[in-house]
Parts: structure tokens; C-alpha cells; sequence
């Protein structure tokens, strides 16, 4: 189909909830994707963080392919081989002891949020408050857009679900000061995604691992964008050496596939019994077999070096960017989530950049902000750096 004919199918019929570009994607291949008229992209966006080693990867293909003839979707009321299998697999690279799977970020969050709560009433005498940061993102769904620190992404929802604050993030006193005698998790991203690339202060996650472990509290770590390789580890925590007692995943952990995961220490995790939380589609072979080629190219192949080495030269090629316009304000980021705060609105130059090939995503109203595949080669980097060049020199 033509771009036009779906802009008018999806204007027409789908509810709209989304302020899209006016292009539709009907193919990709590694970095690339091609729109419906055959007008080819550089695509610094993969998905927003989910196809992390590019499109249409051919080990993901084929276990997607393999899978599909033998098993798309049976119950959980039986056992699943690549779900058990995608488990450990998570467990043994990882902190964690157990793993949930849902189908999304939101419901991966949605997850922990439960489990906290059954956790702090079997242990801890009935707490249920979650302190989460502000500018932080963890989901549409009612429990994780309140537990979100952004005013606009709870606007027309009242009544709010109780249980929830916010504190900014990087302000460790802030946090312990809002700990009382309701609080039994804190949750946030270790690097803050939607929020507009923002880091952790080199003590910030640390301080609230101590935090957590005077006050009796669980820390719970929101890897639903920087987990899976994207920060050239293979979870962001490990860059800042503090393990979580839960940490959540979701987008680039299913090569495209939706599938998300809730993991969690033995201790925390056992609060989970039968009956007391499931999704239908959760872990499904289908997912879990995309995710197990995912985790298995990532750990045993060269991505995560990749990432780390095309991060460095991304880096350094929009500090030179920011050398030479007064407008940006700052570069920064990890491995391949990086993002160039503008004095400005950046929408005009993510528009800019689309008409001439290049797909970025501003957040935050004025950071742009770049997620290629961490399998992107050097060539690639420097044709996307000179669009952006060329787009903000007309500024
Ligand atoms: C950190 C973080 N948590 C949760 C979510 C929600 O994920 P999903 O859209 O898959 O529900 C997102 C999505 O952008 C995210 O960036």
C-alpha cells in the first residue's frame, strides 16, 4: 500500500491516540526501513529502543520461523519449553532468581507494582507506597502512569489509583525524606529515557541502594528502555555497579515481538503464588523464542562491543555538533541512547531529518534523542550526522 492510502485508512479508523509522521513503514532491513512509496530511511529510532539488533535480524527471523511451525501459543496453565528456557537464561545473567512475563513495559511495571504490594503486606506489616522520580516514565496503564512523574501523561484520569509520589530524581535526601512508614518500593529508571536522556549522578543509585537497605525497602529498577544492551551492557545497572531486588524489561527484549519481563529476587519473588497474578499471551513460545535469540546474539556476539565503540563515535560527532551551533545545550547519554538538548523545540528538526532520510524522536519538548541499533556500523553514524548537520545549520 501507499503511503496515502494508509494515512487515510489509519485517519479514518484508527482511534487517535498517536501525532504521527506522515509516512507509513512497510519494510526494513538492519538499520534501514522503506516507507510505502519505496523512499528509503535511516532509522536512529528502531522501534523507540525495541529493535536493538536491527531489522529483520536473520538469527530472530529464523527462530520467529521455526517457532511459528510448531507452536505459536499455548496456555500457561501448562508448560512452556522457551519460557522456562528464556528464564534462566535471564536469571544467570542477571541478579535475579525468577522471572514474570507479561506483554509490554507497562504491564512489566504493572508486575512489579503488584508484587511490591503482596511483598510489604507479607512482610512488612502492610506497606504499599511506591516512590518513583519526577520526569520519570513507566506506562499508560492506571497503576504505572500514576507511579509516572509527568502531569501530561496523567491528565483526564482521576480518580488516581492511592499509593504513589514522586521526588526528583538525582536528589537522594529528597527520597529519603519522602520514605514514611507507608513506603515499601522505590522504582526508577537508571537512566531516564522519555524524560529526555537523563543520567544518574555518580552516587545516585548507589545512595539508594543503601537507602533501601536501612529502611527496609525494595529497590526496583524500570529496564523497560536502557535494559538489553542499549547502554553497551547488558542491563544499565551494571554500568553503575548496584544491583536492584526487581528490575522490569520489555521493548528490545523481544526483537520486535512484544514481550515483557518482571524479574526479581528469590525473596521478593516468592510473594508470587498461584492465582495471584498471569497474563494469557505471557511468555508465550512464540515471544520467548524471538527473546532467547535475542539474549543469545547479544551476549554470545559482538552488539554490546558494538554499541559501546558506535556510541563513543555518535557521541563525539554530536559534541562536535555542539561545538559548532551555540543551540545545544548538551550532549549526553550511554552507549546508544544519547540525546542533544536544543534551546528550542525539536520537532522542526526531527521533520527536517525525516524529509531527507533520517528518523530521530524528540523528547522531553526539546531533546533529541538517537537509538539506533547497537549493530550500526560507523559508515551509517556519519551519514546520519551529516543529515543532522545539514538540517541544523538551516536553524
Ligand atoms: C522506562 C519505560 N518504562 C515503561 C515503558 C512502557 O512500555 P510499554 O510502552 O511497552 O508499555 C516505557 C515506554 O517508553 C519506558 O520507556
Amino acid at each position: 500500500m501507499k503511503n496515502k492510502q494508509v494515512l487515510n485508512l489509519t485517519g479514518k479508523y484508527v482511534a487517535e491516540t498517536y501525532a504521527r509522521f506522515p509516512i507509513a513503514l512497510v519494510r526494513g532491513k538492519g538499520t534501514r526501513v522503506w516507507d510505502g512509496d519505496g523512499k528509503v530511511y535511516l532509522d536512529f529510532v528502531s522501534g523507540l529502543a525495541v529493535m536493538s539488533l536491527g531489522h529483520s535480524h536473520p538469527a530472530v527471523v529464523r527462530a520467529i520461523q521455526r517457532q511459528a511451525e510448531k507452536l505459536t501459543h499455548v496456555s500457561n496453565l501448562y508448560h512452556i519449553p522457551p519460557q522456562s528456557e528464556l528464564a534462566r537464561e535471564l536469571c544467570r545473567h542477571s541478579f535475579a532468581d525468577r522471572a514474570f512475563f507479561c506483554n509490554s513495559g507497562a504491564e512489566a511495571n504493572e508486575a512489579a507494582i503488584k508484587l511490591a504490594r503482596r511483598y510489604g503486606k507479607e512482610w512488612l506489616g502492610g506497606k504499599y507506597e511506591i516512590l518513583s522520580t519526577l520526569n520519570s516514565f513507566h506506562g499508560r496503564t492506571l497503576a504505572t502512569l500514576t507511579a509516572t512523574g509527568q502531569e501530561k501523561v496523567r491528565a483526564g484520569y482521576d480518580p488516581l489509583p492511592a499509593g504513589f509520589r514522586q521526588v526528583p530524581y538525582n536528589d537522594l535526601k529528597a527520597m529519603e525524606a519522602a520514605i514514611d512508614e507507608r513506603t515499601v518500593a522505590i522504582l526508577v529508571e537508571p537512566i531516564q529515557g522519555e524524560g529526555g536522556v537523563v543520567l544518574p549522578s555518580d552516587d545516585y543509585l548507589r545512595g539508594l541502594r543503601e537507602l533501601c537497605d536501612r529502611r527496609d525497602l525494595l529497590l526496583m529498577f524500570d529496564e523497560v528502555q536502557v535494559g538489553m544492551g542499549r547502554t553497551g551492557k547488558l542491563f544499565a545497572y551494571e554500568n553503575f555497579a548496584v544491583e536492584p531486588d526487581v528490575m522490569t524489561l520489555a521493548k528490545a527484549l523481544g526483537g520486535g515481538l512484544p514481550v515483557g519481563a518482571m524479574l526479581a529476587k528469590e525473596k521478593v519473588a516468592r510473594s508470587f503464588v498461584p492465582g495471584t497474578h498471569a497474563s494469557t499471551f505471557g511468555g508465550n513460545p512464540l515471544v520467548c523464542v524471538a527473546a532467547l535469540a535475542v539474549l543469545k546474539t547479544l551476549t554470545q556476539g559482538g552488539a554490546l562491543k558494538n554499541c559501546v565503540k558506535m556510541g563513543r563515535i555518535l557521541f563525539a560527532g554530536l559534541q562536535t555538533l555542539k561545538d559548532r551551533f551555540s543551540f545545544i545545550r548538551e550532549v549526553r547519554g550511554k552507549g546508544l541512547i544519547l540525546g542533544m538538548e536544543l534551546e528550542f523545540e525539536g520537532s522542526k528538526v526531527v521533520n527536517e531529518c525525516l524529509k531527507r532520510g533520517l528518523l530521530i524522536n524528540c523528547t522531553a519538548h526539546k531533546v533529541l534523542r538517537f537509538l539506533p541499533p547497537l549493530t550500526i556500523q560507523r559508515r551509517d553514524i556519519e551519514r546520519g550526522l551529516a543529515i543532522l548537520e545539514d538540517v541544523l545549520a538551516r536553524q
